[in-house]
């Protein structure tokens, strides 16, 4: 039996083009965000003790025996477990997450993946990015009911990728680095519920959604060629371009507008709201000399925190 305490940790995410679109089988592109992580510890429990799971944050210690079968830390743990066709582990697993919850930065995903690589490793095993990325997506239904796949996967992967449900997932090469400040509402907005919003918006007006979405998916094809080839400026646009389109479909709020249009004004090259909307966080593109200003910008117009991250590819 391993009998030291072992980390496990993953990062947040945000999608730069195509959400909701990707739910409905157009590309979208997300990238990793390394300055927020879910970490995972697991150490060694007394014999008999079976597997517990603690979540200090949000108060939850859980046996893996009684916990309820819908809940998502024991349903990653039950999922692993099966998955390695392991025994309950004497454990204890301890979660915790700098990811803003129900804020469009991943946070589900990224607690689930920290805990499958906590308990693998613990296990004395290890899974590829494609393995974790299955099982997480199983938790993701609970959280979001028909999750594209985009959030377990860029946060499995923890590279930028090209995404589009069922297909071999893409890594994206950026052609040259750039920055991304995320301004956050502070407003907590649960995915499923803008989700269902968009899918009750599509069955009452199919073309008009289809349209969108098609929309959408070929700005996502076009920022793809941008960020492939290096044309940082060419994306500015493309942003304001998809958040036009995320008014369109309903999932936008005043304070995301109010927050986008501060960016645009204090020298963003374009901005959008990020992930499903109606509050949560927005993304604006940044030149490095104008960082200061825009994070200013937001902070006074009333973003509730600001995060700075440079899109690069990672090996
Ligand atoms: C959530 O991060 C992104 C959405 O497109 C939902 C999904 O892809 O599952 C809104």
């Amino acid at each position: 039996m391993t009998t030291i305490s072992l980390q496990s940790s993953a990062p947040g995410k945000v999608i730069l083009f195509g959400e909701h679109a990707v739910v409905y089988g157009r590309p979208a592109i997300a990238v990793p965000v390394t300055q927020v992580r879910a970490t995972a510890t697991a150490e060694p429990a007394p014999p008999g003790s079976g597997l517990t799971l603690i979540a200090p944050d949000v108060g939850k210690s859980l046996s893996l025996t009684t916990a309820p079968r819908d809940e998502p830390l024991a349903v990653a743990a039950r999922l692993t477990l099966d998955y390695l066709s392991a025994p309950e582990p004497d454990a204890t697993l301890t979660i915790s997450s700098t990811i803003p919850i129900a804020s469009g930065l991943g946070s589900g995903a990224a607690v689930s993946t920290a805990l499958v690589h906590a308990l693998t490793t613990f296990l004395g095993r290890a899974f590829k990015p494609a393995e974790t990325s299955t099982l997480v997506f199983e938790v993701e239904k609970i959280h979001h009911g028909t999750p594209s796949g985009i959030d377990n996967t860029v946060v499995a992967y923890e590279q930028p990728v090209y995404f589009v449900q069922r297909q071999p997932v893409e890594r994206l090469t950026v052609g040259a680095p750039f920055t991304i400040l995320i301004g956050d509402t502070g407003v907590r907005s649960p995915t499923k519920k803008v989700v269902e919003h968009v899918r009750r918006g599509q069955q009452r007006e199919p073309a008009h959604y289809d349209a969108l979405f098609d929309q959408i998916g070929d700005l996502a094809d076009e920022a793809r060629r941008a960020i492939e080839s290096g044309d940082v400026d060419a994306l500015g646009p493309l942003m304001d371009e998809n958040h036009a389109l995320l008014i369109e479909l309903g999932v936008s709020s005043p304070k995301l507008n109010d927050l986008v249009e501060t960016a645009r004004f204090a020298g963003a090259l374009g901005a959008k709201l990020s992930g499903a909307g109606r509050g949560g966080n927005m993304i604006a593109l940044v030149e490095d000399d104008f960082v200061e200003d825009v994070t200013q910008a937001l902070r006074e117009a009333g973003a509730v925190r600001v995060i700075w991250t440079r899109v690069t590819t990672t090996e």
